[in-house]
């Protein structure tokens, strides 16, 4: 398959939306034509799916009625192998409809998350396998993964206090838990060098991305992707 797949990951809170914004800038400006995308979300049926991981049943307000009121009892929430397979399906919908069709129109494809955030979230974080997790988004996504992934590490707890918008279901879970989470990460990216470069998020927005901007100049060099009209890099 043509094409370029970069990811980024990170907890809630490290700045990774900046950072993306900044890349699709900078690839525009480079005449790439990316397609920046994000998980839970990527596609209609994925926002879908997106409201009920982020917020439980108590997105449907409609489906929660209990005895002629609003009531949302805790057993009403998602069991852990439920928010898997969540996250799954929309991953599977995501490759199939947005990802997976734009690299082979050999596109420059960006996502906000990808697989590492289930097997950082649903394996380290709700202590399912990483083995299944894995075994889950290998199969919704018939194996594809990105070429590259930036990690944005930093202390969950620095990160979660930047946090400005009403906390979602995997957000309030407690510090051990984002501890748990980030350490996954770090795991992930010790066993597979080749492919992600982490970034200490503690770093200025500016020195972060001129160390993602060199990476990215060198990969696509190196992956032959290329655009229409090459401009100084900033
Ligand atoms: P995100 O869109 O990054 O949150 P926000 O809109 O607040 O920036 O991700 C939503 C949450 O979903 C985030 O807490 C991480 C979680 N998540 C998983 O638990 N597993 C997954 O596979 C993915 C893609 C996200």
């Amino acid at each position: 398959m043509t094409g370029l797949f970069i990811s980024f990951e990170g907890v809630d809170g490290v700045g990774k939306t900046t950072q993306v914004n900044r890349l699709h800038n900078y690839a525009l400006e480079r005449g790439l034509q990316p397609l920046v995308t994000r998980e839970p979300g990527g596609t209609p049926v994925g926002l879908a799916i997106r409201e009920l991981v982020l917020h439980g049943i108590a997105a449907f307000p409609s489906f929660a009625v209990t005895g002629g009121s609003d009531v949302v009892e805790e057993g009403d929430d998602l069991g852990p192998r439920t928010e898997a397979l969540l996250y799954a399906a929309d991953r599977a919908q995501h490759v199939s409809q947005v990802i997976r069709p734009a690299l082979q129109r050999g596109q420059l494809v960006v996502s906000d998350r990808y697989v590492d955030s289930s097997l950082a979230y649903q394996a380290g974080g709700r202590e399912l396998t990483v083995d299944d997790v894995r075994g889950l988004s290998t199969w919704a996504t018939h194996g594809l993964m990105p070429r590259r992934t930036y990690l944005l590490d930093m202390d969950p707890e620095l990160s979660h206090a930047r946090l400005r918008h009403q906390l979602d279901r995997l957000e309030v879970e407690g510090d051990d838990f984002q501890r748990r989470t980030r350490d996954e990460f770090l795991k992930l990216a010790e066993a597979e060098p080749e492919r992600f470069v982490v970034l200490d998020a503690n770093q200025s927005p500016d020195d972060i991305w001129q160390r993602i901007r060199r990476d990215f100049d060198a990969l696509t060099a190196e992956s032959g992707i290329s655009g229409s009209s090459e401009q100084d890099s900033r």
